[in-house]
């Protein structure tokens, strides 16, 4: 059965699809069989694609293409659809624990809780910035979310 996890961030339009485009590519790398998805706390960006800045830090540096991904915003749903609700950042985290209904059984974390040394850090949110903010953001979720995958890999078996 595949191990399920749910990236979230505020807008669901930087950070999160970064980290779910990773997570598919190191999960897939890995031999981990995932369902991966990404939503926002906040509803302003339902149905947009991701900032171009994120499309482009992802298909350049990671050679993947995000384009195609669409806003959604977190729901009660995802409680119990998904194994794994990982924040990227404490206000994040705060929000989805406020939202969390009496039954779940998903293990919600930080991302960068997984890389050892950076725990209760958080993914800085590059939508004001400027692009290196988003080349930075980028290369922080794909080693962040290598350590993850790794945690999955050991935690939950592999397909081979
Ligand atoms: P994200 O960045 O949470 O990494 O997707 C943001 C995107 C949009 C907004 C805030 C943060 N916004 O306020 O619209």
């Amino acid at each position: 059965m595949a191990v399920s996890v749910l990236m979230v961030c505020l807008g669901n339009i930087c950070r999160s699809p970064l980290a779910e485009a990773a997570l598919r590519r190191h999960a897939a790398q890995l031999g981990v069989n995932a369902t991966v998805d990404s939503a926002g706390t906040g509803g302003w960006h339902i149905g947009d694609p991701p900032d171009p800045r994120a499309c482009e830090v992802a298909m350049r540096l990671g050679g993947l293409d995000i384009t195609g991904y669409r806003g959604r915003q977190l729901s009660l749903n995802d409680f119990n659809a998904f194994d794994y609700i990982v924040a990227m950042d404490q206000s994040n985290l705060d929000n989805i624990i406020a939202m969390r209904p009496a039954v779940s059984n998903a293990r919600l974390s930080m991302l960068l809780d997984h890389v050892p040394g950076q725990e209760g850090r958080a993914v800085a949110d590059p939508y004001y910035g400027d692009i290196a903010d988003f080349e930075l953001c980028w290369r922080v979720v794909d080693a962040a979310v290598l350590h993850f995958a790794q945690m999955l890999a050991e935690q939950n078996g592999t397909r081979c």
